[in-house]
Formats: C-alpha cells, sequence, structure tokens
C-alpha cells in the first residue's frame, strides 16, 4: 500500500523530500493540490490547531478528501498538536499522521506525552511525529523565544522511547518571514550525528521557507509593511534533503507570503474590483507556481508519486 510510511522510506532511500504544505482556506489547498499533480509529486497537507478551529473539522475533511480524490499521495497531517486530546481528536478524524509538539516541556516530560500519543495513534495505524529542541516562532500557536539546538544523543534516546515515526529537529531555522537577520545557516553537524546514531529514522525541518524577496517586494510594492524578511536559503534545503535524512519539510510561510502578495496586487490594481474570485483565485495561481518550483527545484519530489 503506498501510504505514508511507504513515502517516507521512498524519500529516505531516493534523497527526497515530501513538502508539508499549511492550508487555511480551500483556495490554499488548491494550490497545493494542483502544484502536487503537475509535478506527480507525494505530499502532506498539514493544519495547524488554529487552522483547524478557523476552518471547522467538518470543513477540514471535506476538503481533505476532495484533495486525496484528486491525489491519492497527498497525506493529512496535524501541524503542532500540543496536547493528547487535539492529537487523539486528529487519529478519530482519520487523520494520516499527527505531530505531538511537546518541545516546550522538560525532556522526561516531552518522552511521557509523547509516547502516550504514539501508543493511541499506532492502534490506529496513524503515524506520529515529535519534536526534540525548540524552532523559535511567532505564529499564533507556535512559540519559542530562542533556537535551543537538538542534542543528537537525546534525539537517539527519545526516538527509542517513544516510538514516533517522524522527528522534528531544531538545526538553525524559525517559524514565519525573520528567519535571520545576516546569512541564513543550518547546522548540518547535528543531522550527521543523529543520522550515525539513528540510520533510517525520518526527519524533519521546520520553518523551511526561503521567502522569496521577490515576494516580499511586491508585497511591500502594494501596500504591506514586512521588514527584514530573510527565510532559509535553497541551497542549505537542497543540502539537507539530499545530504541527509530530511524527508519532510514544513512550509507555510512562503504560501501565505505568495498567495497574499498577489492578493495585494490584485486589489491595489483593480481599486473597484468586489469580486473574491478575481483576487482569490490570483493568490492561489501564485502560491501554486512557487509550491511547483519548490517541488521540482528543491524538494525533489516530482515524479516520485
Ligand atoms: O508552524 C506553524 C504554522 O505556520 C501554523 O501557524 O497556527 O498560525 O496556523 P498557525
Ligand atoms: P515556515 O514559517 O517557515 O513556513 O514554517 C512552517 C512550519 O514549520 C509549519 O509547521
Ligand atoms: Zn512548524
Amino acid at each position: 500500500m503506498k501510504d505514508l510510511k511507504f513515502y517516507l522510506n521512498k524519500a529516505i532511500k531516493n534523497h527526497f523530500a515530501l513538502g508539508a504544505f499549511n492550508f487555511c482556506n480551500m483556495e490554499s489547498l488548491q494550490a497545493i493540490v494542483s502544484a502536487s499533480l503537475k509535478t506527480k509529486s507525494p505530499a502532506i497537507i498539514s493544519v495547524s490547531e488554529s487552522a483547524l478551529s478557523y476552518m471547522g473539522e467538518d470543513f477540514v475533511m471535506a476538503l481533505a478528501k476532495t484533495a486525496k480524490k484528486q491525489n491519492p499521495a497527498l497525506f493529512l497531517h496535524l501541524d503542532h498538536g500540543k496536547s493528547y486530546e487535539i492529537c487523539k481528536k486528529a487519529v478519530d478524524l482519520g487523520f494520516d499522521s499527527v505531530m505531538i509538539d511537546a518541545s516546550a516541556l522538560d525532556f522526561k516530560e516531552n518522552i511521557k506525552l509523547t509516547k502516550k500519543v504514539a501508543l493511541y495513534a499506532h492502534k490506529k495505524g496513524v503515524l506520529v511525529e515529535g519534536e526534540i529542541g525548540q524552532i523559535k516562532g511567532v505564529e499564533d500557536n507556535v512559540k519559542a523565544d530562542q533556537n535551543i539546538y537538538t542534542s543528537p544523543q537525546e534525539a537517539c534516546e527519545f526516538a527509542r522511547e517513544t516510538g514516533v515515526d517522524m522527528l522534528a529537529v531544531a538545526i538553525g531555522t524559525s517559524h514565519g518571514v525573520n528567519k535571520y537577520s545576516k546569512n541564513p545557516t543550518l547546522r548540518m553537524d547535528i543531522l550527521t550525528e543523529i543520522e550515525r546514531l539513528l540510520p533510517s529514522l525520518p526527519l524533519v525541518l521546520h520553518g523551511a521557507s526561503t521567502v522569496d524577496e521577490r515576494l516580499v517586494e511586491t508585497f511591500n510594492n502594494f501596500g504591506g509593511q514586512l521588514s527584514n524578511a530573510k527565510g532559509v536559503s535553497e541551497e542549505l534545503l537542497i543540502e539537507a534533503v539530499t545530504k541527509h535524512n530530511v524527508v519532510k519539510i514544513n512550509t507555510d510561510t512562503d504560501i501565505r507570503l505568495s498567495f497574499t502578495s498577489e492578493t495585494r496586487k490584485v486589489l491595489e490594481e483593480n481599486k473597484k474590483e468586489i469580486d473574491p474570485r478575481k483576487y482569490l483565485g490570483k493568490g492561489r495561481e501564485k502560491a501554486e507556481q512557487i509550491l511547483s518550483a519548490k517541488m521540482r527545484n528543491v524538494l525533489f519530489s516530482a515524479g516520485k508519486k
């Protein structure tokens, strides 16, 4: 069966990554679906706790069902679940995988909660992602003030104790548009050491948006006010994907930025426009272009369906 586990294993063997793309409305999901179809890619469609409550679980499940009907190599994932209850809810709803993000707890408590989620999820055939170390960020439910790099020894103990199927590591990325004040860097040495200890564990990179400066320029030219925006470089992501076991690359900001910069442009250039299809449709088109290019040139998931 070509389930998520199948694709994670295939990605480890063939050095490509599945994009884990966040959606929060029909148009952002449509952009992901059509990019995955155009490039023949498997991918993960992620909803955060706040996106789940924004759309409502019935809409999320109906949208995901439609997306999977169009591309069966799309997998529904709960992003940054903060409690056992929300992870259990996602498992019961029929998600393919859940992330329990207990990285703010101390190490032993993180293990305890992650293991509890894994025991429940695995009984129902649902995969589990855990996190150790902390990834800086400013999204609604995802807050950590500074990067605390993952310790490879702790990663090893954590994975063995909890039985997680995927492990999110903190190696220098962060959530949102302001990832770096200087040149982007990633601690590849941490990946190398984790891979020495756990050669077949699928690794996950959060905060992996590249924050294309052309999109920031469009955003600011049409009334936006983003300053000091900087993402991870494509070169570093390519290295993480092709030379390491990073097989899930989380991306939300690039979708938000492409979508909203284009929407701003249409609205600024067409001051009498009131039809949401006109500006959301252009936002969707731009997000699809950005995602297709990412699947082809950075994740190398194109053709791996
Ligand atoms: O990593 C977090 C995602 O970007 C989700 O953010 O809670 O604002 O939907 P959100
Ligand atoms: P970005 O903010 O870099 O897109 O990261 C998203 C993410 O990690 C979702 O879990
Ligand atoms: Zn994240």
